[in-house]
């Protein structure tokens, strides 16, 4: 019984790799520096964590009163970051892949603590989000940078992205 109860957390965290980032929370200084100067973040904001961990992204986000979405796949850190939101109605967690999950209409800005594997999987998957939604969307990394785009801004460990649609770009052009 006992090795069954601590297979679960090694299960939980272990498979996620696979698939993503391994959990490592965003350093909660850095993210209110980054939403404060390298993109001011505002009541405007959707932003959308893609792997959201235990939530703390989100928490710093509200603080700016942004309205906030993370996609976590482990369902013990979806757990504690819906116990750690105290019933928020402007942060929402969703159990589920953020590769394919349905994402939210009016997303102003993504953020991702992401691994170097995974950087250009996530530059197409904001650059199809600008192109289908037809709007220009921000996404903010933590950590890896991407490989083929450059970052408008940096700030320590931050970087932030601009993603223009391609129907804009071909008019800007
Ligand atoms: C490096 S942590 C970052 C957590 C949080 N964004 C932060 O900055 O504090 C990456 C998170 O992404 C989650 N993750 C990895 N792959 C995922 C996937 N395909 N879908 C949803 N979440 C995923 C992991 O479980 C982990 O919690």
């Amino acid at each position: 019984m006992w090795i069954i109860l601590l297979a679960i957390p090694f299960i939980l965290f272990g498979l996620v790799a696979f698939v993503g980032a391994p959990y490592v929370p965003s350093h909660r200084k850095y993210v209110r520096e980054a939403f404060a100067k390298l993109y001011k973040l505002s009541d405007k904001d959707l932003v959308v964590d893609l792997g959201s961990g235990d939530g703390v992204v989100m928490r710093v986000a509200r603080e700016f009163d942004a309205k906030c979405v993370g996609y976590e796949l482990n369902l013990l850190l979806a757990f504690i970051s819906k116990v750690l939101a105290r019933g928020d109605k402007g942060q929402k967690v969703v159990v589920g892949d953020m590769w394919t999950a349905k994402l939210p209409e009016d997303v102003t800005l993504f953020y991702a603590f992401s691994v170097s594997r995974d950087v250009n999987k996530l530059m197409d998957r904001v650059q199809r989000y600008a192109d289908t939604s037809e709007r220009t969307v921000k996404l903010m990394t933590y950590g890896p940078v991407l490989k083929l785009k450059k970052p408008s801004r940096t700030q320590g460990a931050h970087s932030l992205y601009v993603f223009v649609p391609k129907t804009l770009q071909s008019r800007q052009a």
